[in-house]
């Protein structure tokens, strides 16, 4: 059922009120990569996470750290590097020692300006997509391209080349949606100025968009190691809610006695998929509904605040509907089918880099192993979130969820009367999900 809700048919709309980048969309163009020198013991710390992971020192170094004023901290950029510092020092700090000895406390030092950061930000004090991918990022040759080749990150978490991969892919999953972002606003005009030609000409470029958000995601495959992945990587994204190794969430000293719970970072935070769920009128529901609501939350403010006006304005779906013009409904049709082909081609990845592994580890931990399976990074993985994502979600029944959601939005061959509508878009959508997905 649609909730009823007032829509938003007079303010014109335009990415820069919601500090979305033309070049860039959701990414933060230019991320600072030093803050003032004032700052220097974060920077020293923030910068060698994996290896004061290793040589277990982090938990010592942030103890000897100095409680440091937040107020020189002036512009956006720089307080956007203050919170992927801060952040990556907090999941060093909770996970140094694994699932098994984690903190109850997250001391002053670190707790106290990480919580005026994020209160100054809108942000919760927690690592977030918008901390790890869209503010992790400097091209090598800044006249280059926009490539794996030439990115690198600000600042890393243990895990080597893979975490390199994983957030730079991300980003250019991010980078590849910019055009259908763009195009969001002409979807919304030319509903409102009733102008068909215009709906259909924008829609077919957001499909295009997610056709090329597809492609980027591909590069998962050359660029991060499941294992490394599953076994070194993982927890340190992991957060303090519905989270069974920190089941009383965490206290940050200084701030409040009682402890704090947030989820941890996940794509789920990104924007680009919530803005075209609530353009093509995708419904969720239920409990996935309502994670993906309480994800909005992790998102900078204002991105939040464009994927809440996009679902304010009149519905995309009723237009094509009422509209009945073959060419606009087969490009509906065929943009909710690549939104479902990428939650389809997403699973696949989960499936190839937890779903697989965690039964490896299942079946190693079960059995007597010796020395040589010992080293194998898959059998120290954390047993709390073989079922979860980091983001705190039982991981296939939610993305399953999500996906026929999507599938739900297209229209049915029933609803649009005294239209025929060219049979590859409708039998694409009509295969059962497993056939849709490309790989
Ligand atoms: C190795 C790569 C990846 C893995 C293992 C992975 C895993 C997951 C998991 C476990 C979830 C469930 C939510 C949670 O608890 O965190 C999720 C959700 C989600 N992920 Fe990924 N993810 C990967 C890459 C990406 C990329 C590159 C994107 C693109 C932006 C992405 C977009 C999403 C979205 C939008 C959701 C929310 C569900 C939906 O809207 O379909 N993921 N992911």
């Amino acid at each position: 059922m649609m909730a009823t809700k007032v829509k938003n048919t007079e303010t014109p709309l335009s990415l820069e009120q919601f500090h979305i980048s033309e070049d860039y969309g959701f990414i933060l163009p230019e991320p600072m990569t030093d803050l003032p020198v004032y700052y220097k013991p974060w920077m020293d710390i923030a910068r060698n996470v994996p290896e004061l992971i290793s040589s277990h020192s982090l938990r010592l170094r942030i103890h000897d750290m100095p409680l440091l004023e937040t107020h020189l901290l002036r512009t956006h950029r720089e307080l956007r590097l203050a919170h992927l510092a801060l952040s990556m020092m907090t999941m060093g700090y909770v996970w140094q020692e694994g699932e098994r000895e984690t903190v109850k406390v997250l001391p002053r030092s670190l707790s106290v300006p990480f919580c005026e950061v994020s209160q100054r930000l809108g942000l919760p004090p927690i690592l977030i997509h918008a901390d790890t991918v869209l503010t992790n990022w400097k091209k090598r040759d800044p006249d280059g391209p926009f490539s794996m080749e030439n990115l690198e990150l600000l600042l890393t978490l243990p895990g080597g080349e893979s975490v390199r991969g994983f957030f730079l892919v991300t980003l250019l999953v991010e980078l590849a949606a910019v055009p259908g972002l763009k195009s969001i606003l002409d979807v919304i005009n030319g509903v409102h100025y009733n102008d068909v030609a215009m709906v259909t000409k924008a829609l077919d470029v957001v499909s295009q968009a997610i056709v090329s958000m597809k492609q980027a995601l591909k590069l998962m495959h050359e660029y991060v190691d499941p294992s490394i992945f599953y076994g070194i990587m993982r927890i340190y994204l992991s957060g303090w809610k519905d989270n069974p190794s920190m089941p009383e969430g965490l206290v940050y000293e200084g701030v409040q006695e009682k402890p704090m719970e947030f989820s941890g970072g996940s794509a789920a935070q990104s924007s680009i998929l919530h803005c075209f769920d609530e353009l093509l009128g995708v419904q969720h529901e239920g409990n996935s509904g309502a994670f993906l609501r309480r994800m909005r939350d992790y998102m900078p403010p204002s991105h939040k605040q464009f994927i809440e006006n996009i679902s304010s304005r009149p519905s995309l779906r009723s237009f094509v509907l009422q509209k009945a013009d073959e060419h606009l409904t087969h490009t509906f049709q065929q943009c909710v089918a690549r939104l479902v082909d990428f939650r389809n081609y997403h699973i696949n990845i989960v499936t190839r880099y937890i779903t697989i592994p965690a039964s490896r580890a299942k079946q190693l931990r079960a059995s007597k192993q010796g020395l040589a399976e010992k080293l194998d990074v898959i059998r120290t993985a954390p047993t709390a979130l073989e079922e979860r994502g980091t983001g705190g979600s039982g991981i296939m029944t939610f993305l399953k969820t999500v996906r026929d959601e999507t599938k739900e939005t297209s229209i049915s061959q029933c609803t649009i009367e005294n239209q025929v509508l060219p049979e590859p878009s409708m039998t694409e959508i009509q295969k059962p999900a497993s056939k849709l997905t490309t790989e």
